[in-house]
């Protein structure tokens, strides 16, 4: 099948995601909404980001803060109603803005229609919307397959007497994607959205939909036994059988014949850390992009950094969704030693990514240079947290964004946030756009210089460079990171402009790029 053309609006893209729940509360509840969301949409033009991904707002019971979904069409009146949808749409429109929403196709809310039908008739048409075993021949669980969140991937429903699964909570029953029923449904909801005018979707867990059909155990390493977070415990396991199984790609080829309907995107929320396996979902015609979560887990030295750029590079190009942050992860700040020195890395990497073929999101907050937040034990709220003894949890990146001095710094005029405001006025919008040196105006110019690669070639060369640094060219522009604590020279031959720098201004010209301590700089052939 001949490669489909992506939407020209994709290519070479920023994309900013907006976790709803703390980007603006506007109507004064503590908690982010979409009013909220529209009066600060002006931001991120401001900053220069193309596509505003928007996590979750549908109805919802929120047991995973909204990833728990009871209607894929209807707005949880906790974030507004339809109508203030439309209205963030129609703004993202004059500021030319591309919206992206989040759909959750692998499980639903236990609170859906369709999930209620099926616990009431097992009989009925609704009981094979969702997995269903019997118990093994113990009692337990009909497999090993555990849940992300902790506990076995499978929870009893006593009446009938069979099980369901749920890779994450038990308020989260997995859908049985091999079901032609199933499929329509969400041929419909995605035309409902892109009818009402959304750009595209992120699909969260991309790489998990359908599961092995005799339901086998997975294999699992031997050595995890001291493991705490939940998470950890379900990486201690080959996921052989619950994830990544051949067929997905069915699914997003008939989606894609959806989104190229309305040119838009499919978008994939895929971990998978293997870019082989990562290419096939992307395939032709699959996802458009699909994120490499990699640059999460990789170690800070120019060999992995190098590694974990390349490869992806190399093997799947502009359909690379490029992301250092989420609201499932520790900031890259704090991952990256914490304060001014994981802030210095955090924007190196973005250079990097930025200059790469691909769609680069960023995180709210990132722009900032935000640390991870302090959210003492009993303020948590994330089910990792709540339901698992010992682990922290996802809150530390998702307090309220803080926008300028006062009170919740800016987020709301609530007297409590749902989860504390944990940061400091100096880090907020307003203190940073006074500041021409800050990491909100150094992450603004380099979208500018981002937005000037647009046209460029998607072959990168990776020259060869002393072994402290990091660097690609695409034309006549190279990008190079010193990853390490000392100041390093680099001589590639030719005569170079700096034209953009993470320490320090650009302009200098010559035969050699000096970078301080884990710079970043862009240089031209001069
Ligand atoms: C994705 C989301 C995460 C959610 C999970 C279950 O990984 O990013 O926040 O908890 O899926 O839907």
């Amino acid at each position: 099948m001949p490669e489909l053309e992506e939407p020209k609006w994709l290519s070479g893209a920023v994309g900013y995601e907006i976790y709803i729940r703390s980007f603006a509360d506007g109507t004064g509840t503590g908690i982010g909404d979409l009013i909220g969301l529209h009066d600060r949409l002006d931001h991120l033009a401001w900053l220069g980001v193309d596509i505003v991904w928007i996590t979750p707002f549908f109805s919802s019971p929120m047991a995973d803060h909204g990833y728990d979904v009871a209607d894929y069409t209807g707005v949880d009146p906790l974030f507004g109603d339809i109508e203030d949808l439309d209205r963030v749409i129609e703004r993202c429109r004059e500021l030319a803005l591309r919206v992206v929403i989040d759909i959750v196709p692998n499980h639903t809310s236990m609170a859906h229609s369709w999930f209620e039908a099926a616990l009431a008739d097992p009989a009925g048409p609704y009981r094979d919307y969702y997995l269903w075993r019997d118990p093994a021949d113990d009692g337990g669980p009909p497999n090993n397959w555990i849940s992300h969140f902790g506990g076995p991937a499978w929870t009893l429903d006593e009446k009938s007497g069979q099980y369901y699964c749920h890779l994450f909570l038990p308020e989260q029953p997995d859908l049985n994607w091999r079901n032609p029923a199933v499929r329509r449904e969400f041929v419909d909801i995605l035309e409902f959205w892109f009818e009402r005018g959304v750009d595209g979707i992120r699909i969260d867990v991309a790489h998990a939909l359908i599961k092995d059909e005799q339901f086998r155990d997975n294999p699992r390493h031997p050595d995890t036994a001291d493991l705490v977070d939940p998470r950890d415990v379900f990486h201690s396991f080959e996921h052989t059988y619950d994830l990544l199984q051949p067929e997905s790609l069915d699914i997003y080829r008939e989606w894609r014949e959806v989104a190229d309907r309305y040119d838009a995107a499919l978008i994939g929320e895929t971990y998978v850390l293997d870019v082989p396996k990562l290419a096939k979902l992307l395939a032709g015609d699959g996802l458009h992009v699909g994120f490499w979560f990699s640059t999460m887990s990789m170690r800070w030295d120019a060999h992995s950094i190098r590694h974990t750029l390349r490869e992806p590079a190399e093997g799947i190009g502009h359909r690379v969704g490029w992301v250092q942050s989420s609201h499932d992860e520790s900031r890259p700040v704090a991952r990256f030693g914490g304060g001014d020195l994981g802030r210095r890395r955090s924007l190196g990497l973005c250079v990097m990514l930025m200059g790469l073929p691909g769609v680069t999101f960023l995180y709210q907050g990132e722009e900032l240079g935000l640390d991870d937040a302090d959210v003492p034990v009993e303020l948590r709220d994330d089910p990792i947290a709540t339901r698992n003894a010992g682990a922290t949890g996802r809150d530390v990146c998702r307090t309220p964004m803080p926008w300028e001095p006062g009170p919740n710094l800016g987020f709301s005029t609530a007297d409590h946030t749902w989860l504390p405001v944990g940061h400091e006025q100096s880090d907020t919008v307003a203190a940073q756009r006074e500041d021409p040196s800050s990491h909100l105006r150094q992450m603004r110019s380099l979208l500018e210089l981002r937005h000037g690669l647009v046209g460029m070639t998607d072959i990168v060369e990776w020259p060869s460079t002393p072994p402290e640094l990091v660097a690609f060219t695409r034309d006549d522009h190279t990008f190079v990171l010193n990853a390490t604590d000392q100041p390093v020279q680099w001589t590639p031959g030719g005569e170079w402009q700096i034209v953009y720098r993470t320490a320090g201004q650009p302009g200098e010209s010559g035969p050699v790029i000096e970078l301080a301590a884990n710079e970043a700089a862009v240089a031209r052939a001069h």
